[in-house]
């Protein structure tokens, strides 16, 4: 699994970073590429001459060499690596990453990377526990980095507690996992529909709503992370993506997002319903802009979208999953259900507008999954790529 993965490992200040040569070289030994950067209290407890020979590569510490004057490019190795996993990461730069202090040149990489960060702290007891240290953990966790909790145990200071860096071993068996877990979707194909529709009145004018597509585009990098081919089928909206496992198809309108997902939906092995579809359009649309002729009252006549989720669920084949959204204000959990059950999905997302944070156009959001038993299952409130992940989860343990 860690095999050709490109891994930054951070080292800091701690007398932990003995097992940062223990992991470096079980790294390695999987055919991971190890690059290191250690921040300069690190060089106090480790040499990077021992981290640069079990690594095979040079180890990065300032901006740039006094020598020559050449300069290292945090924005380059954060782009090059799959994953950066700080270990040890002492209090210091717990709280330094927590809030952006980027004072070094392990900081700046891990502004930078944009891949998956691992962070295996590694303390005294009393220094983990405290509230400062907490909260830095949750705040970060908060941004999506992966803590791997340290374990209990005998610690530098002969106090017996919780701090120490968890053991080099289990570290790479976190990282393994997470490669393992990631690819799990290769074989599957996913449809995912996104964003608002417009529904046309006049060449300048349309009918739509506030929806971002977020939190499908979310979905769909998590598909795609996880190995999925995702035919993502997306209203307007300014969300971008580009991972190579996703192909974009642009709509406008609910009848346009209708033929593209009944076309598609037959070749796939899941469909994710996500976009806000109008549920109405005008009757008539006009080729030319509406006029104010007069003061008079304009009357707009609507008749009714097809119901995608509905439709899917009517073609539905034997072994293919078909998942909705539900958002409501109201009853939502017996609304969710009868929307279930009558589009003939397999579960169904509520998200209640009534819970802050969650819903159109925020970054967060707070779901619960209902299945065809009407078992539900809370979760908080989270960023919407961590909920994709939920969501992604719940998808596969039907998939596979
Ligand atoms: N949906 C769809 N096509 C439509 C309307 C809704 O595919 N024309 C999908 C949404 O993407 C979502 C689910 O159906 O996955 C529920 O959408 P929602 O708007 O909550 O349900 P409606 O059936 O429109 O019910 P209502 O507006 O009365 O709550």
């Amino acid at each position: 699994m860690l095999k050709g993965k490109n891994i930054i490992v951070g080292v800091t200040g701690s007398i932990a970073a003995y097992k940062a040569a223990y992991l470096i070289r079980g790294l390695v030994k999987k055919g991971a590429n190890v690059q290191v950067v250690i921040t300069p209290a690190g060089k106090e407890f480790i040499t990077p001459l021992t981290l640069s020979t079990l690594s095979n590569a040079p180890v990065i510490s300032e901006f740039f060499s006094n020598r020559d004057g050449s300069w290292n490019s945090h924005v380059d190795l954060g782009l090059w690596a799959d994953a950066m996993l700080i270990a040890p990461a002492t209090a210091a730069t717990i709280g330094k990453i927590a809030n952006g202090i980027a004072d070094n040149m392990l900081i700046t990489t891990y502004l930078s990377c944009k891949a998956p960060v691992f962070i295996a702290p590694a303390m005294d007891l009393d220094m983990f526990a405290h509230p400062t240290t907490q909260q830095n953990l949750d705040r970060l966790r908060t941004f999506g980095n992966r803590i791997i909790e340290p374990a209990e145990g005998e610690l530098a200071s002969h106090l017996i507690g919780k701090g120490r860096m968890e053991e080099p071993d289990s570290i790479i068996c976190v990282l393994e996992h997470f490669f393992a877990e990631q690819k799990d979707l290769r074989e599957k194909k996913i449809v995912i529909t996104a964003g608002p529709t417009y529904e046309k009145i006049d060449p300048v004018r349309f009918i739509g709503n506030y929806s971002s597509g977020k939190m499908g585009y979310a979905l769909a990098k998590a598909c795609a992370e996880r190995g999925a081919e995702v035919i993502l089928i997306s209203g307007p909206v300014s969300e971008t993506i580009a991972h190579p496992n996703v192909t974009r198809i642009d709509v406008e309108s609910a009848d346009e997002m209708y033929n593209e997902a009944m076309s598609v939906f037959p070749h796939v092995d899941a469909g994710i319903l996500c976009a806000a579809v109008a549920d109405y359009k005008p009757a008539v649309s006009m080729d030319k802009k509406i006029k104010r002729e007069s003061s008079a009252e304009l009357t707009l006549q609507l008749t009714p979208n097809k119901d995608i989720a509905a439709s899917l669920g009517a073609i539905k084949k034997e072994g293919q999953v078909l998942v909705g959204f539900a958002l409501e204000t109201n009853n939502e959990e017996a609304h969710a259900l009868d929307k279930l059950k009558r589009k003939n999905l397999d579960f169904i997302v509520l998200n209640s507008l009534k819970e802050k944070g969650a819903g159109f156009r925020c970054d967060t959001n707070k779901i619960s999954i209902i299945d065809q038993k009407g078992a539900i299952a809370e979760f908080p409130l989270k960023l919407k790529q961590e909920v994709a992940v939920d969501i992604v989860d719940k998808l596969a343990t039907l998939l596979l």
